[in-house]
């Protein structure tokens, strides 16, 4: 059995925790957070000096909440080094080498992109998991799909370090297939949730607006709303959601001027035709990298994957493309067992570590 304390500062989560191995599964024993959130809203998104000044304040009354006992068992202590806001990272890891250094632990260091595309296997078992797999990780900073696939043991020396768009994480290579060439897509429901008066964060927002308008029964045709999806090339694996966030200022700019007020109705109206909209592009990419690569699995990781409407229609969809070709080997696209795996934690940092001290068949 291996544990670590996982340490999550990249952004705007102070975010701690312990997660350990227990056969083939991932097991949190303890996961406790400060969130930043409610101190960011005022201003309408993250203020890097306002968050490494929170991690500061709020790091050590996180450690202190987590239990000594398991703090001492853990084999050593792991942190996110990258990506990030520079100043909210290095508290992370200025507290985690003080940690190494105070328990005689050995310190790792953890990049946030391959916590989020491990974070699926958090209270799963491994072997329920075949590869290759095709993950998209679609967050408020990154919007990209990568390539998982186990690296063969004959091709594995860890002396060697892999080139761009190829990285190695434990007993996995990791290929990156594509990326947002703009926003991201969480980034455009935040910039949308602001334009149509809704907080930041904007997702969980913008998504019950988008129920609202599903379940009122009268919707006046004529008024339709249709925004263009953007996929870029046919085939290719690149994102761009700049249009569709332009695409909402323009119609409500365009009311405004005309006095048309901006009514809830009309609010609801514009919250369903965006989430439709970023919802069919990235399931539809999704589906299409899984075919062209062979996976067997499909995965959907990162703040975004919390969106019910995208797990529904991205299963809706992939069931309706087996239908029609039998080549496509995913059965269903997965989501991280518990929203709070989705957006930024620890527990995800815990179990990218775990993996790369892990042997698999
Ligand atoms: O992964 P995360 O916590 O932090 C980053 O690494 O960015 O993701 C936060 C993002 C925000 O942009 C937020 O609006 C979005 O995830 N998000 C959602 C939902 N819940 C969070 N977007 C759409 N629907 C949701 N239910
Ligand atoms: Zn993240």
């Amino acid at each position: 059995m291996t544990s670590t304390l996982a340490i999550e500062t990249s952004c705007d989560d102070t975010s701690l925790g312990i997660v350990r191995r227990d056969g083939e599964s991932f097991v949190v024993d303890q996961l406790l957070a400060y969130s930043q959130v409610p101190d960011h809203q005022v201003y309408g998104g993250v203020v890097p000096e306002i968050a490494s000044r929170l991690h500061s304040e709020q790091i050590i009354k996180v450690l202190s909440a987590l239990d000594p006992q398991l703090i001492e068992k853990v084999d050593n202590i792991c942190v996110t080094t990258t990506p990030g806001l520079p100043g909210s990272l290095v508290v992370g890891k200025t507290v985690a080498h003080m940690l190494a250094e105070w328990h005689h632990k050995e310190l790792v260091e953890v990049n946030h992109i391959h916590g989020h595309i491990f974070s699926l296997l958090l209270e799963r078992d491994l072997k329920d998991i075949e590869f290759p797999m095709v993950v998209l990780t679609a967050s408020g900073w990154h919007n990209d799909i990568y390539l998982i696939e186990k690296t063969d043991s004959r091709q594995q020396d860890s002396s060697i370090e892999l080139e761009w768009p190829l990285q190695q994480c434990g007993p996995f290579t990791i290929q990156k297939l594509g990326h947002t060439l703009d926003d991201a897509a969480g980034e455009c429901f935040d910039k949308v949730s602001r334009m149509l008066g809704g907080p930041y964060p904007g997702g969980v927002w913008i998504s019950e607006k988008a129920k609202k308008y599903t379940e009122s029964e009268t919707h006046d045709e004529s008024q339709k709303i249709t925004f263009k999806r953007i996929f870029l090339s046919k085939d290719g694996f690149n994102f761009s959601f700049s249009w569709m966030k332009s695409q909402v200022s323009i119609l409500t700019r365009k009311r405004e001027e005309e006095g048309i007020p901006l009514t809830e109705d009309l609010i609801c109206a514009v919250a369903y035709e965006f989430q439709e909209a970023v919802v069919e592009v990235l399931a539809k990419k999704l589906i299409k990298a899984g075919h062209a690569y062979g996976a067997k699995t499909l995965w959907i990781s990162g703040g975004v994957s919390a969106n019910d409407r995208l797990f529904e229609y991205a299963n809706g969809l992939l069931k309706e493309k087996r239908i029609k070709d039998t080549r496509i080997l995913a059965d269903r696209i997965l989501t991280p067992i518990k929203k709070v795996y989705s957006t930024d934690n620890a527990a995800m940092i815990g179990v990218a570590w775990l993996l790369q001290s892990t042997d698999i068949a």
